[in-house]
């Protein structure tokens, strides 16, 4: 469902057979990381489309993206950029071509929940046009037993 090619980043659409890679770049940009098997049924789920950065087609990847569409809403299920490629417009290119993609797919707004502390994530996604509207408390387990707010932001399309 994505397909875009970014000014400098190459935004490919991707489907199960790419669980290993979403894995090994989501285990490079969280703490606490979503195996393979994960990634398979997510993929293989009816309404989740994917994506890939790289440099080039065939460039090693540098960054994912993963959104699920129900009705005609659509949710950032996970993004994420290896640390030696950040700043760089990645995410940017990422979210871009997932938004289009989700507008194609008749998806009228985009959610996503973020970690309150989450600043560069949350700059990445002011900059793309995400504001909030909502606040879950205690929603994210922080480690020693501690938990941390989710912000719920929303863009229309
Ligand atoms: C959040 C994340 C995906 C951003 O990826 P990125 O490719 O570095 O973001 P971009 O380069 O596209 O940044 C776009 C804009 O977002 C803002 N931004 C991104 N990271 C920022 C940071 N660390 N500090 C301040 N602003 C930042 C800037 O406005 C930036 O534009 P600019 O570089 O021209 O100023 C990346 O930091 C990451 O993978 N973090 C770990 C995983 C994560 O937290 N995922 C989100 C979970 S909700």
């Amino acid at each position: 469902m994505i397909g875009e090619e970014s000014q400098i980043w190459h935004i490919s659409s991707v489907g199960a057979a790419y669980a290993p890679v979403m894995a090994a770049l989501h285990a490079d940009s969280f703490a606490d990381p979503w195996d393979r098997e994960h990634f398979s049924q997510l993929l293989s789920t009816p309404g989740v489309f994917g994506g890939i950065a790289s440099s080039a087609q065939d460039a090693d990847p540098v960054g994912f993206s993963l959104f699920r569409m129900a009705a005609d809403e659509c949710e950032l299920i996970t993004i994420g950029v290896v640390p030696a490629c950040r700043r760089q417009g990645v995410a940017r290119a990422l979210l871009s071509a997932g938004l289009q993609a989700a507008q194609t797919a008749g998806a009228k707004a985009v959610f996503l929940e973020v970690a309150e502390s989450n600043t560069a994530a949350r700059a990445a996604y002011d900059d793309a046009g995400f504001t909030a509207v909502g606040r879950r408390e205690r929603y994210y387990q922080t480690g020693g037993g501690r938990r941390e707010a989710a912000i719920v932001l929303r863009r229309d399309l």
